[in-house]
This record gives structure tokens, sequence and C-alpha cells, in this order.
């Protein structure tokens, strides 16, 4: 038989996860020289992972990728399977059995945990559930956030944090023309929030902010930035390290914090406020947050290598609702290996690998789930690339024998199932129904956030 990637016997590949990475790699397997067949599956009737339900809504430039993933689907190797999910509908073995290949992007869809006492009491949230509510997110629609409370705290210092923090601190006015699901903005609407607190347990030259980002916080329109300036006093090593050539980023971002302690936004209706060198120990409340108990910390260790350390002095502020945005963490999949540690998929160069390291035929992944939960859009194509690269190197050991049968063969599962499968045009459909229902609002879209309404939607079409 004809070796694998060529006219009479071509590269059946499927891909599990329509973000940024699963895009990529079907890009990038596009671009291949090789004949290739492509199904990418998405758990969801709808398509393009947090550029859809993670890109804030007032940051619409950013969901410009997708005319880029409009454009790969239109490729004639390129077939999209929504609303299904992989170890649930369609397991990872029959995968397995119906492609020579398939690439895991499958993203970080859960969080880290503090693992403080009152973690869990009610006003205590993820900002992953907060993201994915006012994202119009189908899991997270029945959320309810009560920002009757005067307070709001945010631990974490991240893109995500900073996120959060101005969808809080902004009006409903400075949102109603976005995307924002229009539950949330109901709801926003109401806002009693008048003070929010971003903590960081390190300090104000180890935030994760991009400079872009924290910048905004200076240009809002009720809510002013503020930072004590005795919180910007730096020790040895973080002043080495913000004069370091290679962190231009943390210096611009240290001088945005250095001029937010200067403003006089104190008089705004609302205040942002950046705190550093302070880590959460205990949230406490009768039935749900009341106040929250923070440890002073110090730093300690190389430039570049801080770390913070507490110094047995608490600090407690009231607040009613509580976020935390201390980063994404992978989920794992029956059929599959997991290291629960990192909370990523085992793998050599996006080769997934056993616990041992053993290299598993057939298995390959890329983005989020391969790598951890950090990097921009942008960061996914390069690394889906490698991926690609890697499964194409291993092609001559695929069994060039085998014949697969890919979507022919999935669909009749499904079929047996009773799962109905949402193809790219079935997407469209629903793309322009969110358009239109956007439109006497302003909005670009209003999302559509019900999976049966979608379904519905897609039905109704014919
Ligand atoms: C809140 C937030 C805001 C962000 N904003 C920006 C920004 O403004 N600019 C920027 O450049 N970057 C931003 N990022 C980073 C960027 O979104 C990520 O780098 C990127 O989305 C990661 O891509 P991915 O494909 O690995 O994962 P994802 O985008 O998470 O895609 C994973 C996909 O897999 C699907 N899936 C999961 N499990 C299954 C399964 N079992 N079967 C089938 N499908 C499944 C999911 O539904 C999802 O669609 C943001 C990240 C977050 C969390
Ligand atoms: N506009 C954009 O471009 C945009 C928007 C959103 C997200 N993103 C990207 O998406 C990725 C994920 O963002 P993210 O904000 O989730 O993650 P992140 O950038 O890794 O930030 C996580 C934050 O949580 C803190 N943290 C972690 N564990 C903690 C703990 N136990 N206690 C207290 N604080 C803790 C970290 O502090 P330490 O530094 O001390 O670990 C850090 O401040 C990033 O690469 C980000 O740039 C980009």
């Amino acid at each position: 038989m004809a070796q694998v990637g060529t006219e009479h016997n071509p590269l059946y590949v499927a891909i599990v996860g329509s973000g940024p990475s699963g895009f990529y790699a079907a890009e990038a397997l596009i671009r291949s020289e090789r004949t290739v067949k492509i199904d990418l599956f998405e758990r969801l009737p709808v398509p393009f992972g947090l550029v859809r339900s993670g890109v804030a809504p007032d940051h619409p430039k950013l969901k410009q990728a997708i005319q880029v993933y409009e454009k790969i689907a239109e490729a004639p190797q390129f077939n999209f399977i929504g609303n299904v999910s992989i170890g649930r509908d369609i397991s990872v073995e029959e995968l397995a059995r119906h492609y020579h290949a398939v690439i895991f992007t499958c993203g970080a869809e859960s969080d880290r945990k503090l693992g403080i006492p009152g973690e869990n009491l009610a006003g205590s949230h993820t900002a992953t559930e907060f993201v994915g509510w006012y994202n119009g997110h189908p899991d997270y629609r029945d959320r309810h956030f009560d920002l009757s409370h005067e307070t709001a705290v945010i631990i974490g210092q991240g893109n995500v944090a900073a996120d959060v923090g101005r969808i809080l601190s902004k009006t409903v006015d400075e949102l109603r023309h976005t995307d924002i699901a229009g539950h949330a903005l109901e709801v926003l609407a109401e806002s009693k929030i008048r003070r929010i607190y971003i903590v960081g347990r390190r300090g104000p030259a180890q935030a994760k902010f991009t400079s872009k980002e924290l910048k905004e916080f200076g240009e809002l329109s009720v809510c002013g930035a503020v930072v004590e300036p005795a919180e910007l006093q730096l020790n040895d090593a973080s002043r080495i390290e913000l004069e370091d050539k290679t962190n231009a980023g943390s210096r611009k971002v240290f001088e945005l914090l250095s001029e937010f302690a200067t403003s006089t936004s104190r008089d705004k209706q609302r205040q942002c406020h950046f705190t550093f060198l302070k880590s959460p120990v205990e949230l406490q409340g009768r039935s749900r947050v009341e106040k929250i108990i923070f440890e002073k910390n110090r730093l300690q260790g190389e430039p570049f290598n801080q770390s913070a350390v507490g110094i047995g002095e608490t600090f407690e502020l009231e607040a009613g609702l509580l976020f935390r945005s201390i980063g994404y963490r992978g989920k794992s999949l029956t059929g599959l290996p997991f290291d629960d540690k990192r909370g990523v998929f085992p793998n050599r160069d996006g080769h997934i690998t056993d616990t041992q390291g053993q290299l598993l035929p057939q298995f390959y992944t890329a983005g989020w789930i391969k790598r951890g939960p950090t990097g921009i859009i942008g960061t996914n194509r390069a690394d889906s690339v490698a991926t690609v690269e890697c499964l194409l190197q291993d092609l001559a050991r695929l069994d060039s024998s085998e014949t697969k049968q890919g979507a022919a063969a999935v669909y009749v599962i499904l079929n047996s199932k009773k799962v109905r499968p949402i193809s790219f045009s079935d997407w469209k459909k629903i793309d322009n129904e969110e358009i239109s229902r956007g439109q006497p609002l302003g909005k670009p879209r209003e999302k559509i956030t019900s999976i049966q309404e979608c379904l519905r939607i897609v039905e109704k079409s014919g």
C-alpha cells in the first residue's frame, strides 16, 4: 500500500479542540506537502475556544484571529465536527481506530486552587467562571454573581485578573456595544461595587500584566487606578530585574504603577487598587465571604527567581466578592495519561508519552494542554507547527497497510448515539443569527449561550 500522506493513502488526522492551537495545527497540516484529511472536533456547537469565550468583550481587535481561522476552515482538507465531546460522545480509543494520528488541543478548562480555608464559600469564584459567564460560554450561563457588595477582591496579577478588574470597573455604557453576554450586562448594570483590589503575592516588579492591558486602568471613565506609593519600594533583586535589558515589559508596567501612585484619580466614583506582597490565607464569613485574611510577604531568591515568603504579619480586607485569578489548569481525558502536577498531557516535543516518558504512537498535543496555561493567541501558532512537524517526521513509522475511515466512521457512531454533529456551515447559521440579534442592540453579536438553542437554529434553517 502507498505511503500514508499520499493521494492513494491520505493521512487522516483528528484534532480535538477548536481554539487557536487546533486551528493552527490544521493550518500546518494543510500547508504540508502531504495529502491530508482533517477532522477538527469541538465539544461546543461553536468554534474558536478562548478567542470567543476568553478574550474580553471590550477587546474586539484581539478577536480578529477568527478571520484567519475562517480561512483555514475553507480548505477542502478541513472538516469541522462541533457539538461532539471526545471522551463522552467518541472515545480516545475510537479516534485511534479511525485516524492515523490524533492531536489533542483541548486547552486548560479548569483552575488552580488556592488551598485555603473558606475557598469554597459563596461569593468566592474562579476567574474562569466569571469570564465564561460574561462571555456567554454555555457552561457558565447560569452562574450567579452577587454584585450588591461595595468591595471585590481579585487574587492574582496576570492579564486575566486585569480583564476581570476592568469589566468590574467599567460602566454599562462602556460595555454596551461589545459582544458581552446580555445576561451579564443586565447584572453589571445593577453593580454596587465601588472598590476593587487586585492583589499580588509578589511585588510590583513581578506583576504579570502586560503594559497595554494595565494602561487601560488609567483611562476608565468612572474608575481611578490607585497604588500606595509605599508599595512601590523595591528590594535589590527587583531593581536588578527592572534594569535588565530583556525586561522592558516589566519596566513599563512599573512605570505605569508609579503613575497611578501619583494620580488624582482617587476622587472617581470607583477605585481599582493594585496591592502587592500579600497572600490570602483564609476567607471568612458566616454563609458567604465577608472578610479576607492575607499574610504579608517578602521576596526571597535571586533576581528573576524570587518567591514570596510570609512574614507572619496579617492584613484584613472586608469584601463580599472574591475572584481567584491564579491560572488555568488542564483536565485529564479518559484513555490518555495525565501529568497531574502540571495539569498537561505528558509529551516530548508535542508527542504524547506515558508517565514513564515512553512515546505513545498516534497521539500528539499542542497549545495550553501541551505546555500549560500561558501565552497569547499567537504563541500557539509556533507551538502547533512544532507538533505537526513532529507528527510528520513520524509518518514513516505509521502503519501504511491499515486503511482509516475518519469522519465516515465517526458519523455512524454519532448517529447511533443520537448526537447531532455541527458542521462549519451549521456554525455559520448560528453566527448569522447572533449577528442579526446583535444589530438592534448596536452590538457586534448577541451570543447564543444555550446549546439546545444553537441546535434549534441549525435545525430550523434546514
Ligand atoms: C480569560 C482569557 C483572556 C484571554 N485574552 C487574550 C487576549 O486578549 N489576547 C491573546 O492573545 N490571548 C488571550 N488569551 C490567551 C489565549 O486565549 C490562549 O493562548 C489560547 O486560547 C489557548 O489556545 P488553545 O487552543 O490551547 O485552548 P482553547 O482556546 O481553550 O481551546 C480549547 C478548545 O477545546 C475544546 N475542548 C475541550 N475539551 C474538549 C473535548 N473533550 N472534546 C472536544 N473539544 C474539547 C474547548 O471547548 C475549546 O474550544 C486569553 C486567555 C484567557 C483565559
Ligand atoms: N490581553 C491579553 O493579551 C491577555 C488577556 C488574558 C490572558 N492572557 C494570557 O493568558 C495567559 C494566562 O493568564 P493568567 O492571568 O491566567 O495567568 P498568569 O499570567 O500566569 O498570572 C497568574 C497570576 O496568579 C498568581 N498566582 C498564581 N498562584 C498563586 C497563588 N497560589 N496565590 C496567589 N497568587 C497566585 C501569579 O503570581 P506569581 O507571578 O507569583 O506566580 C500571577 O500573578 C497569560 O499568558 C496571559 O498573558 C492574555
